[in-house]
C-alpha cells in the first residue's frame, strides 16, 4: 500500500505545481499527459533524455522521476523558467544526471555531443518540423520522440485558421507529414490533452 498511498500525497503535491505554473502563466502539459510521459519513459527505461521546452520543469517531473542510470537534457528559451527547472529537478531527483540549457534548442542541439532515445517536444508548435530535422543526427535506432499539442486546441481540423494562429497550424501540420513518414517513423496519435504524438524512430 505505501506505494499506492504516496499517489494521494503525489497528486496534491503535481497539483500545487500546476497552481504555480498557471500563475506564472508558464503553460504546461495536463495532469494525465504528464502521467502519459510517466508510462511511456517507465516503459522505454532511456538512457539519454531531452526536453525541448522544459519550462519550469513540471512535465519533467513526470519523465525523471522512474529513470535509473539515465541522463537528462532539458532546454528552454526562457532563462527565469530554466533556472526554476534546475532548481526542482536537481533536488528532486539528486541522483539524476541532469543538464539544462538556456537558450534555443535550434541553436544548441547541433552541438550537443549525445544521442538520445527519448525526446519530448513541448515548445514553439512552428518549429516543430525544424527540431525534427536537426534531431535526426542525434537519435538512436528505435529511439522514442513525443510530441505535445499535437492539436492546437482543435484549430488542426479547422478550415479556416485565423492569421495569429497560421505559422503554429502550418508548423504542426508540417511535422505531422515528417512524421508519418514511414520510411523513418512508426507514428501514434493520442487524443489526450491537446494532443500527443508517440514515434518511433525506425533508422
Ligand atoms: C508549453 S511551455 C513548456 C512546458 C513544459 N514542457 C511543461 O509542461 O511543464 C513551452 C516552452 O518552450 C519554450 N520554447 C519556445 N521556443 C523554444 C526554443 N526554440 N528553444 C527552447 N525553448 C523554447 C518556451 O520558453 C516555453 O517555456
Amino acid at each position: 500500500m505505501k506505494d499506492l498511498n504516496s499517489i494521494i500525497s503525489e497528486k496534491e503535491y503535481l497539483e500545487g505545481l500546476s497552481n504555480v505554473s498557471i500563475e506564472n502563466k508558464v503553460p504546461i502539459v495536463t495532469y494525465e499527459v504528464g502521467r502519459l510521459l510517466e508510462v511511456i519513459a517507465f516503459i522505454k527505461n532511456p538512457k539519454r533524455v531531452l526536453e525541448i521546452g522544459c519550462g519550469q520543469g513540471y512535465s519533467t517531473y513526470f519523465i525523471v522521476k522512474n529513470l535509473k542510470k539515465a541522463s537528462f537534457t532539458g532546454i528552454d528559451l526562457n532563462n527565469k523558467r530554466l533556472l526554476k527547472a534546475k532548481e526542482f529537478i536537481t533536488s528532486t531527483f539528486p541522483e539524476l544526471n541532469a543538464n539544462f540549457y538556456s537558450g534555443n534548442a535550434l541553436k544548441i542541439i547541433p552541438d550537443l555531443n549525445l544521442e538520445f532515445d527519448f525526446v519530448f517536444i513541448d515548445a514553439a508548435k512552428f518549429e516543430y518540423p525544424a527540431y525534427l530535422e536537426i534531431l535526426l543526427k542525434k537519435l538512436k535506432k528505435n529511439a522514442l520522440i513525443v510530441a505535445d499539442n499535437i492539436f492546437c486546441d482543435e484549430k488542426i481540423f479547422a478550415r479556416y485558421v485565423k492569421e495569429h494562429d497560421r505559422n503554429s497550424v502550418e508548423g504542426l501540420k508540417k511535422f505531422i507529414k515528417l512524421i508519418q513518414n514511414k520510411e523513418f517513423f512508426d507514428t501514434k496519435f493520442i487524443d489526450m490533452g491537446d494532443g500527443v504524438s508517440i514515434s518511433i524512430y525506425k533508422k
